[in-house]
Order: C-alpha cells, then sequence, then structure tokens
C-alpha cells in the first residue's frame, strides 16, 4: 500500500521522521537509499526552497528528479489530473506536487500508483512544518509544552503548523484579524487532537494577546500566491499584525522568531527581527534539505 502526504496529519509518526532527519542531517546514515528512483515534481506555482531542496535531497541520496512545470507539460494543455498520475507513475517512485487547489493534489494522489507529496496548494505545507517542527526541537530540545503563537494571515501555512502542534503537544495561540482566521475545519480538527495531547488551542484577535508567554513567533506572506488581486486590502488589514521588536518583546525573552520564507521585509516583519538574534529563519529553510530527505525515505522504499 503507498503512503501520500497530502496533510502533516499523514504523518502521524512526526516525531519518528523528524529523529531519521536528524540522524540524516548528523551523517548518521549512509543517505544512498534513493539509487535509481526517480522522483517528478510537478510546479504550478513558484519556488525557490522547495524545488532546491528536493532536487538536493534526491542528488545527495543518489536518486534523481525532474522539474515539471506545469506550462511546459500537457497539463497546462489540458491534459487531466488524472491521467497525469497514471502515466507519471508508470515511470517514477514519487511525485512531489505544488498546486493551487487542495483538491488537484487529491485527485493526483487517488489515481497515482506512486506516493504523492503535497509540497504546498491552498490547504497545507506539510512539507515546511515537518522542517519548522525540527527547527523548534533543535532550538529549543523539546516539542511538547511550549507556546507556539501564529500572527497574521490564517493561510495554508498556519494550518498545517496548527495541526503539527496539537500532534506533538505545544500549545498555539493564533493571533489573527477577523476576515483571516484559520479554516474552521482545520480549528475544530486540531482542537480536538490537542485535546488528546494535552494541549491548548486559543484563538485571538489581538497579536499581543497571542505572543504572551511564546517560546516561538512565527508569522507568514500577507499575500500568498493565489492572493495577488488583494495587495492593497490585505496590507492595510494586516499592518497592526507585523512582527517587530514590540511585539517580539511581549513574548518569552528567548522566544524564537519563525517564518517559512519568502519573507516581504517591512510588512510582515521588520528587518530586526528577521536579521535578529533570535531569529531561526535560515535554520528553517536548510531543514527543509533533511526533513525532505525523511519524508522521501518514508514514502519510498522497496
Ligand atoms: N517556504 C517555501 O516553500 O519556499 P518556496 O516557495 O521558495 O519553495
Ligand atoms: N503562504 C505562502 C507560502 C509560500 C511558501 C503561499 O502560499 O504563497
Amino acid at each position: 500500500m503507498k503512503r501520500d502526504v497530502l496533510s502533516i496529519l499523514d504523518l502521524p509518526d512526526l516525531e519518528k521522521v523528524l529523529d531519521l532527519a536528524t540522524e540524516m542531517k548528523n551523517g548518521q546514515t549512509t543517505g544512498k537509499e534513493m539509487t535509481g528512483k526517480s522522483l517528478a515534481m510537478i510546479f504550478e506555482k513558484s519556488s525557490t526552497r522547495t524545488r532546491v531542496s528536493f532536487e538536493v535531497a534526491m542528488t545527495q541520496m543518489g536518486g534523481h528528479s525532474i522539474f515539471l512545470s506545469q506550462n511546459d507539460t500537457q497539463l497546462g494543455r489540458g491534459e487531466t489530473v488524472a491521467d497525469t498520475a497514471r502515466v507519471l507513475g508508470r515511470f517514477v517512485d514519487a511525485i512531489m506536487y505544488r498546486a493551487y487547489r487542495h483538491t488537484d493534489v487529491l485527485e493526483l494522489a487517488k489515481h497515482s500508483r506512486v506516493p504523492v507529496i503535497n509540497a504546498l496548494d491552498d490547504m497545507e505545507h506539510p512539507c515546511q512544518i515537518a522542517a519548522d517542527m525540527l527547527t523548534i526541537r533543535e532550538h529549543k530540545g523539546t516539542l511538547k509544552g511550549l507556546k507556539l503563537a501564529y500572527v497574521g494571515d490564517g493561510n495554508n501555512v498556519a494550518n498545517s503548523l496548527l495541526l503539527a502542534c496539537a500532534m506533538v503537544g505545544m500549545n498555539t495561540s493564533l493571533g489573527c484579524p477577523e476576515g483571516y482566521t484559520i479554516d474552521s475545519n482545520i480549528l475544530s480538527k486540531a482542537t480536538s487532537i490537542a485535546k488528546e495531547n494535552d494541549s491548548l488551542v486559543e484563538t485571538v484577535t489581538d497579536p499581543f494577546v497571542a505572543v504572551k508567554d511564546a517560546d516561538v513567533i512565527y508569522t507568514d506572506t500577507w499575500v500568498s500566491m493565489g492572493d495577488e488581486d488583494q495587495v492593497s486590502q490585505r496590507k492595510k488589514d494586516l499592518m497592526p499584525y507585523q512582527v517587530n521588536m514590540k511585539l517580539m518583546s511581549a513574548a518569552k525573552p528567548d522566544a524564537i522568531f519563525m517564518h517559512c520564507l519568502p519573507a516581504h521585509r517591512g510588512d510582515e516583519v521588520t528587518d530586526e527581527v528577521m536579521d535578529g538574534e533570535n531569529s531561526a529563519v535560515f535554520d528553517q529553510a536548510e531543514n527543509r534539505l533533511h526533513a525532505q530527505k525523511a519524508i522521501l525515505r518514508t514514502v519510498i522504499n522497496d
């Protein structure tokens, strides 16, 4: 039976995956497990980190990756997602997909006989969040019992982050304005998972309330790919949620700052915070490589 990663919930053994990532990062395993394996990577949207980290991960593990932009494939000329899945599954060992619609990722997985990895869609960004959990664990030594505050737009990254925090027993406070709150199904799912793991999910509109006693402050762009027609309204509505030194100082003194990147300096985060000593943003970027190696090893096996 193939194993897809369409949501962070498809990694119920997340901490084990992180252990494998740490092992590989520390060079404790040989890392040639992808010899002879191929990964197809379909991108409907732009990418720097995801594309490069997946390509390098496959290369370093002895395998091969194939970059497919939607416009250069028959997908862009009307071949269906289902037929694309059926065809690619005859050639490669796994498919990574960055899509506009979560429903397209589900459709690809349904018709593919090889594992599908969600590399961001309008609902989730599980690979990013696996790397982020690894980063938090490295900085704080543990996950369970920490408090993470997410401020800004309740988007795809926030959805996966909230679910992951609930899975590992972290407390979460979401500080999002009206109109930018997190998906209600994700919120109720995360709340019930958190309860099972003795942790809490709180939703507030005041960012200063959200970050109180936080160990981690996380934000993301105010304008996700696909939201470009709302730039000026979003900037106006979300400016009070900017992560600046004043907001950072309302959290614990050793709170780390996180952002999946790319960042829009001067909008959701100031230079001072991005470049400050508590910023973990480039560790997160590096950990995309290590976490994805572990995910690839988890889903592609003989
Ligand atoms: N964080 C992230 O997914 O970055 P890219 O869009 O550059 O891949
Ligand atoms: N929320 C952002 C993340 C980019 C990595 C987007 O979807 O564009």
